[in-house]
């Protein structure tokens, strides 16, 4: 991949996070608030967000793409300019939505409540695709991220998956649930998938034993196209899987501030490692060291890019 690459992230279903704190959260009682403020969320907006701060001096144009609401845009408008990514967005009627996130500061928990979103028409759907012809090049970095809103198919993400790999796109995918099924069962992988563990046992049918079950789960796919499987476990790590290797990468321990979009952020340094062409292990160390700086508490003083340098030599790799 060269320097003058697209990375394009499809956030079908984008959202406002409203993020608050409370000290020991209890369900059914009045919880009384420290802290809150809006947040930009959406996953794929996040990956292009923390691209975006890794990369400061990026040379390739960073797009994010999808469904976005009319009525609250102005918000994602400012973010997208602060950050010099490109609004690649269908604007529909409506607004998007907002989700609620609550840290419990004694322990640092999050609890989330998420809505569905807006209800997209077969019309809008049809102007993502024109717009998609006219946002790639080829050997463009295509990440695709989160749920589906109301009226996209479940086979949304497969059918762009096939389209995107025949058009030469290298494709990332982070989703869950029945579009996440959808893919694995119609076998039209993407090169890259990061499921975090619960995401991937779902799609198993159950909870995984040992780390051989997963990877004998994921075997197969490796002969249909998949090149990469992250499967994240939160503060434990991840495991990088390809056909050939597997390692398992535990992260440095960091203050955290919340756990929240830690998997978007080690997708985002799958990409800065994509982009600056690294051998595997390499990738996975700097996808570790990103989503583990991207939650930490020395992010409000610390910059982006200091902070990757000072973790990356923390980071511990086994061969499995
Ligand atoms: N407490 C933590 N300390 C350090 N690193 C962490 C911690 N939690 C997560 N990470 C890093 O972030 C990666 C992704 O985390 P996780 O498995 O929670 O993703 P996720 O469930 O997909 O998150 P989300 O979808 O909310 O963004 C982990 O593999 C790990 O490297
Ligand atoms: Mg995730």
């Amino acid at each position: 991949m060269n320097n003058k690459t697209t990375v394009l992230t499809v956030t079908p279903n984008p959202a406002i996070d409203l993020m608050v704190t409370v000290n020991e959260w209890q369900m059914g009682i009045v919880n009384k608030g420290e802290t809150s403020y809006q947040k930009i969320g959406g996953k794929g907006i996040q990956v292009a967000r923390v691209l975006a701060e890794v990369d400061k001096n990026h040379q390739e144009k960073i797009i994010a793409t999808g469904w976005i609401g009319k009525e609250n845009y102005a918000v994602f408008q400012h973010y997208f300019d602060k950050l010099n990514i490109i609004d690649g967005f269908v604007h529909v009627d409506g607004a998007t939505r907002t989700n609620v996130k609550i840290t419990d500061k004694s322990c640092n928990d999050t609890t989330d409540i998420n809505f569905l979103g807006l209800d997209i028409s077969e019309e809008e759907q049809a102007q993502f695709t024109d717009k998609l012809k006219k946002l790639l090049k080829a050997d463009d970095l295509c990440v695709l991220a989160g749920s589906l809103p109301h009226g996209v198919p479940v086979n949304f993400y497969t059918k762009l998956i096939a389209q995107l790999r025949q058009e030469g796109h290298k494709v990332i995918l982070d989703t869950s649930g029945k579009a996440l099924k959808n893919v694995i069962e119609s076998k039209t992988f993407p090169h890259i998938m990061k499921p975090n563990i619960y995401e991937l046992a779902e799609i198993n049918g159950k909870e995984f034993a040992t780390e051989q079950e997963i990877i004998d789960f994921a075997k197969p796919w490796f002969k249909e196209g998949l090149q990469m499987l992250v499967v994240s476990m939160g503060a434990e790590g991840a495991l990088f899987i390809s056909e050939n290797e597997v390692i398992k990468v535990v992260p440095p321990t960091v203050k955290v501030i919340s756990t929240v979009g830690a998997g978007d952020a080690m997708v985002a340094g799958i990409c800065y490692g994509l982009l600056q062409g690294l051998p595997f292990v390499e990738i996975a160390k700097l996808a570790t060291t990103v989503s583990a700086s991207n939650i930490s508490e020395e992010k409000r003083t610390v910059k982006m890019p200091t902070l990757v340098k000072k973790l990356l030599p923390q980071v511990k790799v086994t061969t499995i």
